[in-house]
């Protein structure tokens, strides 16, 4: 329809996500902007409470994170699992062990993400569930502070396995028992917020695309691990 086009055409999308989906969300973009070159985005990259916050606000259109909202009423579509991994440098004395204990992370230097952060909520639910106390030698509040933590020997963590999808050379994942922690991605709006033309479309492609991407990247570094 002529009036859908001319709204693509004139398009802003807000998006906002979990510092995690930094990982695959500017990728996919590129393709999306391609197939509409009139859509004017922006991109908020940020924690779990930080979302919660934009979202009582109305500041966005979608909203891409992996705890739905408790006490909001939103609508909500799972498009993605979001495994949460025991990472550990490639050279760990643990890298080759099978079904390690969780009690054994109680002996590792651990590097925790920030207060607000949804991993960090997840992680410790866990911990406390299972009585273990991990001894945390750092905090950060960047995935990717983490993981150069842990390349530099400062400690494990417990990540989203998506922030190994472009480099995963230095790292290896534990083979803990209770692990991976079984999570996914969904994308939010509130509930009975009228889509734009633009968030209807982005929400299609997203759906799709996501799972095509991590397949596509996933694979690739198990060929270059195997072909090592
Ligand atoms: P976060 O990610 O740790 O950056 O808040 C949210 C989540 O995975 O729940």
């Amino acid at each position: 329809k002529v009036a859908d086009l001319k709204g693509l055409k004139q398009g802003q999308l807000r998006l906002a996500a979990i510092t995690t989906a930094k990982y695959f969300i500017p990728r996919l973009l590129g393709p999306f902007c391609q197939l509409y070159p009139g859509i004017e985005i922006s991109l908020q990259v940020t924690n779990h409470e930080r979302i919660l916050e934009r979202m009582l606000g109305n500041l966005d259109d979608l909203y891409i994170m992996s705890q739905v909202p408790e006490h909001l009423d939103v609508s909500y579509q799972p498009f993605l699992d979001n495994p949460l991994v025991v990472i550990a440098p490639a050279y760990h004395p643990l890298a080759h062990e099978k079904n390690i204990p969780i009690e054994r992370l109680a002996q590792e230097p651990f590097i925790m993400r920030e207060p607000g952060s949804g991993t960090r909520r997840t992680v410790q639910k866990l911990l406390d569930e299972e009585g273990i106390k991990v001894k945390v030698k750092l905090e950060l509040g960047s995935n990717e502070a983490i993981k150069q933590a842990i390349a530099g020997g400062l400690g494990i963590s417990i990540l989203s396995r998506h922030t190994l999808l472009t480099d995963a050379s230095e790292f290896t994942i534990l083979d803990v028992q209770q692990f991976p922690i079984k999570r996914m991605w969904y994308v939010v709006h509130p509930a009975g917020k009228q889509l734009s033309i633009v968030a209807r479309t982005y929400y299609d492609y997203l759906i799709d695309a996501a799972q095509q991407f991590v397949e596509k990247t996933t694979n690739a570094s198990l060929k270059l691990k195997t072909a090592e």
